[in-house]
């Protein structure tokens, strides 16, 4: 089917302009199109602005074994509403996802029920090296430093020495120091004030585990992906490694920091925990300086039931797949950065570190994966109104200007004003590592 994306402002990889986009066959195959040009389908975006897809590389949509919290089809629909056409959901479902076997029964769920597109970590455990080896169809390895939900942990030196020895898949990790996150529990032991999560899991705990992964890959000189920095030190570490680590930033280690314990209780508990005001600074001037490259979400719903429960027995996480291109842009409109640069962090340089050549830009050839978002439109993120299954939002009651209005997926339309897709359009990611 033919869509002629007419009178958009498009940002493309060198410049924003004002001009039409014609898609094939789920294929980017004109910019700059006649206005007139033949096509099934002609889409006025009256110059509103056009985007290449969100990538998310970081989110838990608990498909198979929780499916109370989300599963692929309600979280790949929220991914819908937020602007984000591709994602890259963590192993550590139930059960985890630590075979060949196991991933690619995954992929069979996503080809079933998500309306994005869609892939699938691999979870790293002591003793599976040997299936980390062989995995295909995969963005790379995930491993839990330090642990957090679920049951998946390499702590041991030699298990990690010979995961980044023997594999060749990128790899990822939780960087959380197991040691000093278990010495603080002690510490800590018996106090229910949720605040003392930032204390248990604490600054040092994501310092010295990211310093000893950075550590790992520099030696072993193995393309290595730091998740959620959290901390001002770790941006300092990112500084002087090598050019095949690369990080990313999450909008609640961005937006929220310990004093917002006081209002939102367990909503922001996470793991890596929210720090100070000092490393939401750090980590956005990271952002803007170019030494963490991208924004994913870590999207990881609890019920609202679960997360009621008193702390430390409440668990750690927030969704965020609805809202995060919503808050990036409503920092545009703030003058804080620009619109190339949350192309850049959300998209361009997703789709170049995971060997993406399809994916990230608006481009001739490329995936006709695309957000048109109005960067004037002003909503309240409501708890009630998040598709997300566990119903909630960390930012309920923030108004936020500048939000996603229609998607499409491979030119499949997915959501177009507050109206998502039932059916299950999403496509396997490719990767192309030669690429
Ligand atoms: O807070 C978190 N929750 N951090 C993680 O790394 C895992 C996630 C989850 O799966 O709930």
């Amino acid at each position: 089917m033919k869509t002629l994306i007419r009178d958009a402002t498009v940002v493309l990889p060198d410049e924003v302009t004002r001009t039409n986009v014609l898609v094939d066959d789920g294929k980017i195959v004109a910019i700059d199109a006649a206005a007139h040009s033949e096509a099934e389908e002609v889409v006025d975006a009256n110059g509103m602005h056009l985007l290449p897809g969100v990538i998310d590389d970081q989110v838990h949509f608990r498909d198979p074994g929780l499916e109370h919290k989300e599963d692929l089809r309600t979280g790949s629909r929220a991914c819908a509403k937020g602007g984000i056409t591709t994602f890259f959901e963590m192993p550590n479902t139930k059960p985890a996802t630590i075979t060949q076997e196991l991933l690619h029964a995954k992929l069979q769920r996503g080809a079933e029920r998500s309306v994005v597109n869609y892939a699938f970590f691999m979870g790293a455990t002591v003793d599976n090296v040997d299936q980390l080896k062989l995995v295909t169809r995969t963005p790379g390895i995930k491993i839990f430093i330090g642990s957090s939900t679920g049951n998946l942990l390499v702590d041991e030196q030699a298990a990690l020495e010979a995961i980044f020895a023997e594999t060749t898949l990128p790899i990822t990790a939780h960087c959380e120091d197991e040691a000093t996150v278990r010495a603080n529990k002690q510490r800590f032991e018996g106090v229910n004030d949720p605040s003392v999560h930032s204390k248990i899991r604490d600054h040092e705990a994501a310092i010295v585990a990211t310093k000893r992964a950075i550590d790992l890959s520099t030696r072993h000189q193995h393309q290595f992906h730091v998740l959620h920095v959290s901390t001002a030190q770790e941006v300092e570490l990112l500084k002087e490694s090598p050019e095949w680590v690369t990080a990313e930033a999450c909008p609640h280690h961005l937006f929220f920091n310990t004093s917002d314990y006081a209002t939102l209780g367990t909503r922001v508990q996470m793991n890596p925990s929210v720090k100070e005001p000092k490393d939401n600074a750090a980590i956005w001037q990271a952002l803007l300086d170019g030494t963490i490259d991208i924004v994913a979400t870590d999207h990881a719903p609890h019920t609202l039931e679960e997360k009621s429960v008193e702390y430390p027995q409440s668990p750690s996480g927030m969704p965020a797949v609805e809202n995060s291109l919503a808050l990036m842009l409503n920092q545009v409109n703030q003058g804080r950065c620009t619109l190339e640069q949350v192309v850049q962090w959300m998209c361009e340089r997703p789709a170049k570190i995971w060997h993406i050549p399809t994916k990230g830009q608006i481009a001739v050839g490329y995936d006709a994966d695309l957000v048109l978002v109005d960067m004037a439109k002003s909503a309240v993120v409501r708890d009630e109104e998040q598709v997300s299954k566990c119903g909630w939002s960390a930012w309920h009651g923030t108004e936020l200007t500048g939000w996603p209005v229609r998607t499409w997926v491979h030119g499949a339309e997915v959501f177009r004003d507050g109206k998502i897709l039932e059916e299950p359009v999403g496509h396997e990611v490719i990767f192309d590592r030669n690429s």
